[in-house]
This record gives C-alpha cells, structure tokens and sequence, in this order.
C-alpha cells in the first residue's frame, strides 16, 4: 500500500506516521527527514537544498526526486509505505504516478490533515524530538513525561530542527497554501482522497486515521 500525508507544517503528519509505522508495519517516508540527512551529510544534493530549506521554502523537484528515487530503491519498505511530505507539487506528483505505474501500482489513499492556520504556527514552535530514537515533542502540547527523559527510549539529548522558528513557520505556510494545496483537487479527482479534521488532539487524530486507513490496507 501507498499511503500520503497531506497537510501544512506542524498538521501532525511526522506525528502519525510514527504511530502508523508501529500499529501496521508500514515505514514512514519522509523527504523532509531525508533532506535533513542529506544536509548533515554534506553530499551535493544536501548542499543544494539547505537555502531553501532554510528560508521556508521548497526544494527543487530534481533534488526531492533524487532523493526519494534512492529510498525507494532500498528493499525495505515493508507492508507498505506512508510518503510524509511528498508530494508537494504537481510535478511530484505526477513523477509519483509514473513511478508506481511502473511498478504496476497507484496511489491507495491520500489523507488530508486540515487544520487552521494560526495554531500551526504555534505547533511548530514548540517542538523538539528525541536525538535516540526521533520520538517528536512539543513544550506545552505534547511534554516529555519525565523532565529530560524520552518517553519511549528514556533518551536524554533533544533537538530542535532550525527551520522551526515562528517566521519560517509563516513562509513555510504560505509554500504549503501555493504549491501543495493544489493537489489536494488532483487526488480528490482520483478518488483517493480522505479528509481528517486535525485540529482534534493527537489521540483522537490518531483513532479517526487508523479508522480511514485500516480498509485501504
Ligand atoms: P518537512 O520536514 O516535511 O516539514 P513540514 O512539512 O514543514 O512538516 P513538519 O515536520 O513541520 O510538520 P508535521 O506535519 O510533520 O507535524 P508534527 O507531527 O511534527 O519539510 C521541511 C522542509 O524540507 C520544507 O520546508 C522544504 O524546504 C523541504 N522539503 C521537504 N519535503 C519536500 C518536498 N517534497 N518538496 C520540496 N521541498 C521539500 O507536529 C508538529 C508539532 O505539533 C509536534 O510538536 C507535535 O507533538 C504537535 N502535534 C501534532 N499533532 C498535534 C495535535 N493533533 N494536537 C496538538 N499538537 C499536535
Ligand atoms: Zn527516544
């Protein structure tokens, strides 16, 4: 199965698909983690990408598709795999349909995340992940149970991402609303696609997904 995320910076996208991974053996696919190892690693599309990234805006659809072309070519992708931030423009798109027609298959279902706005800003702000394991926290809407420890691998070393500041939020958004909202139209004419309100807490985001995504599996 091929999952897809859609949704704004901070919709909880990264957040669920670490719960989907664990409940049905999918493996989370995310092109932003993968651009962030590729800008720690120094290769040449990590050079490419990193003014971008961290200005808030896009990386271009060449550097994203090489990327993602490489993970996809490694032989784990289990049960299936849930894209997390791809695609995000109507030439990603389209190069997703041309890579899983190749492969005999097609899209199973696309996921909105609607959420408003101004919250999102906040969202993103806050938040920080286990260095261990990749565990995402938030300062007030999702704290570590015990101070300085990771809940799930009892890690002590955080990080914040430094494209997580309340003014690349915004240019990070306004991408979102240009590039990315557009396809929301392509899939619905596809019929794949599914609206979740993710203004709910994670729990309840989470009961509403696996209840969507469980049939398509
Ligand atoms: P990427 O890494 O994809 O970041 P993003 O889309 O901005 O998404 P986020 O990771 O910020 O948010 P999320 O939806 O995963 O939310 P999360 O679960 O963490 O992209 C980064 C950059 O890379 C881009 O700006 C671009 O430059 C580049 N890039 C990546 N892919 C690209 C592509 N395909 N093409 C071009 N460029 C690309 O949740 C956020 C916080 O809120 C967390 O703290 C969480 O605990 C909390 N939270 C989650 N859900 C809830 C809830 N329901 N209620 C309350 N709090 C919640
Ligand atoms: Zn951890």
């Amino acid at each position: 199965a091929v999952l897809i995320l859609l949704g704004p910076p901070g919709a909880g996208k990264g957040t669920q698909a670490r719960m989907l991974e664990r409940r049905f053996g999918l493996v989370q696919l995310s092109t932003g983690d993968m651009l962030r190892a590729a800008v720690a690693a120094g290769t040449e599309a990590g050079r490419a990408a990193q003014a971008a990234m961290a200005a808030g805006g896009l990386v271009s659809d060449d550097i994203v598709l090489q990327v993602l072309k490489e993970r996809l070519a490694q032989p784990d992708t289990g049960q299936g795999v849930i894209l997390d931030g791809f695609p995000r423009t109507g030439a990603q798109a389209a190069a997703l349909d041309a890579i899983l027609a190749a492969r005999g298959g097609a899209v199973g279902a696309v996921i909105l995340l609607e959420v408003e706005d101004a919250p999102m800003i906040r969202r993103v702000a806050g938040r920080f992940t286990c260095a261990t394991c990749g565990e995402g926290y938030h300062d007030t809407l999702k704290p570590l149970r015990a101070e300085g420890q990771c809940d799930v691998c009892g890690g002590t070393e955080f990080r914040r991402r430094a494209d997580d500041t309340a003014e690349t939020a915004g240019a990070r958004l306004a991408a979102y609303h240009t590039q990315t909202a557009p396809l929301i139209d392509h899939y619905a004419q596809a019929g794949v696609l599914r609206r979740l309100d993710a203004m709910q807490d994670i729990a309840a985001v989470s009961r509403d997904l696996v209840r969507l995504v469980e049939p398509t599996l």
